[in-house]
């Protein structure tokens, strides 16, 4: 579907009041409404299955945006016309009447477009798509989001799939991967596609090693259920992780159309080279946080999380040693790291170039005689290049020093969250952000043999103390081939 220009909608939320709106989607619904970015006449339906009063609609509106904007962000002049375009509507998702009363709200005189977003569990998404089809509430002018996760591995996700494509064609399926809409991300296309130095050295020929790291010192902070039935590999590397590595390591596209973006993406995707269970133990790693200290204070292992399994060997931590096998990439180590209850919050990609064929500088350490670019998408958002410079005074002492692109001291203004981006993307149909149905299958194709080999290895998932940057094995992953983690 073309991008269109901001056409008048109405954006119905299932699972309105769950955490996901109430932490992310009014908040980001605030701001797109307060700086007038929304579709004028654009009409937000908050679909929950609690009877609610007026009142106690609009206190749960304003604690959404009060407890998650920054206060400063907040005006309650603001706020009072937002409550006008919202309103809440009583659904049991698993009612046909309740998608006719939906249908009676949502008919109007001029036609309009219907966004339904869905931040319910992925086993909701089908059935809601059928009945929203048999209220005859879909059409040409409707589209669908929905929230990751999108399955547990290819047959669930296909499953999915194939019960959504059953009420909405592809091109009307907005697949939401939060990352991708994260301004750092999208400032990595623009770096590489909009400057010409880094492209003639984006290869094997230079390029040493990629790593991306998505370090979180939270733990499961009151998902346990949810995730302890996921794990690491499936919450975060299956999607976050790879969109990420797919974009690194993509050709250029023609243009910025959706398919363009997506088809480039998918052929990364593609040739990842599959871990087979020889390799299992020598290129992943797997972990799970015992008790420890971050940032001064004691917190539980995972075992002692609410709603874990005292037996759960549920992966909190992975690395992965990983190939594209292309003839651009071919032979270069992608690093995948990503875990709970790491040392910081902190989300990085690191592309280390070679170094210097023969250093002709005798008084020199390790970190210097090649370069590195390091795009911070955590806690800053950022891009530096290092590089190898001299100290200034006597002698030839050499530092690796940083050029810092710090995005927040060169443009001074408010970086748009991911769910502002995505929300208003999602209603222009612009769908570059979106994750399309075969990225998702290559994705679980690639992620699926790992998790089978894991289940059936005799070694089991490795203990880290909260704390610390994951199993002691993680590091060798690396150092094995003479590198080290940016930590
Ligand atoms: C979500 C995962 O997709 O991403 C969470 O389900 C994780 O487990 C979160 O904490 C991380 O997102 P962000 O934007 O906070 O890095």
């Amino acid at each position: 579907m073309s991008i269109k220009k901001p056409v008048t909608c109405d954006l119905i939320i299932f699972g309105g009041t769950g955490d996901l709106a109430r932490k992310k989607l009014i908040p980001a619904l605030y701001y797109l409404f307060s700086d007038g970015r929304l579709p004028a006449d654009t009409q937000i339906y908050i679909a929950a299955r609690k009877a609610i009063e007026n009142e106690e609609f609009e206190n749960f509106l304003r604690a959404s945006c009060q407890e998650n904007l920054p206060k400063n962000d907040f005006s309650d002049s603001d706020f009072q016309r937002f409550c006008e375009i919202n309103c809440y509507i009583q659904v049991s998702t698993d009612q046909l009447e309740s998608y006719h009363n939906l249908q009676d709200r949502l008919t109007s005189e001029e036609p309009r477009d219907r966004l339904f977003y869905l931040a319910v569990p992925p086993a909701m998404f089908g059935p809601i798509c059928s009945f929203l089809d048999s209220s005859q509430l879909t059409g040409p002018n409707s589209r669908i989001v929905l929230e990751k996760p999108l399955g547990s591995d290819f047959e669930s996700a296909n499953e999915i799939n194939e019960a959504v494509a059953g009420s909405f064609s592809e091109d009307q399926i907005y697949r939401i991967d939060h990352y991708l809409g994260k301004e750092a991300v999208q400032n990595l296309m623009v770096l590489r596609f909009a400057n010409s130095i880094f492209e003639p050295l984006w290869c094997a020929s230079h390029i040493e090693h990629v790593e991306i790291t998505l370090a979180e010192n939270v733990g499961v902070t009151g998902r346990g259920g949810y995730y302890d039935r996921s794990g690491a590999m499936r919450d975060m590397v299956q999607s976050h992780l790879l969109q990420l590595l797919a974009l690194v390591a993509m050709e250029p596209p023609a243009n910025l159309e959706p398919e363009s973006v997506r088809n480039e993406k998918l052929k990364v995707l593609r040739s990842l080279r599959p871990v087979t269970d020889q390799q299992i133990d020598c290129d992943t790693v797997r972990g799970q946080y015992t008790a420890g200290v971050i940032n001064g204070e004691e917190v539980r292992g995972y075992l002692n999380e609410e709603g874990i399994p005292a037996e759960s060997s549920t992966e909190t931590f992975v690395a992965i040693r990983a190939y594209v096998d292309s003839w651009r990439w071919a032979g270069v180590p992608f690093f995948l790291r990503t875990g709970k209850r790491l040392p910081a919050q902190q989300s990085h990609i690191v592309v280390r170039f070679k170094s210097v064929p023969h250093m002709i500088f005798e008084k020199h350490s390790d970190d210097t005689g090649y370069n590195s670019l390091v795009i911070t998408l955590q806690p800053d958002e950022g891009i530096k290049l290092f590089l190898t410079a001299k100290v200034p005074g006597k002698g030839m002492n050499l530092r690796h020093v940083a050029l810092d692109l710090d995005f927040n001291n060169v443009f001074r203004r408010r970086s748009w969250n991911a769910y502002e981006r995505l929300l208003l993307d999602a209603i222009r149909c612009d769908s570059t952000l979106f994750v399309r149905r075969d990225e998702i299958e290559a994705a679980w194709n690639w992620t699926d043999p790992i998790v089978d080999s894991w289940k059936n290895s005799p070694n089991p998932v490795k203990p880290y103390a909260a704390g610390t940057w994951g199993p002691g094995r993680a590091k060798e992953l690396v150092e094995e081939l003479g590198f080290c983690w940016d930590e």
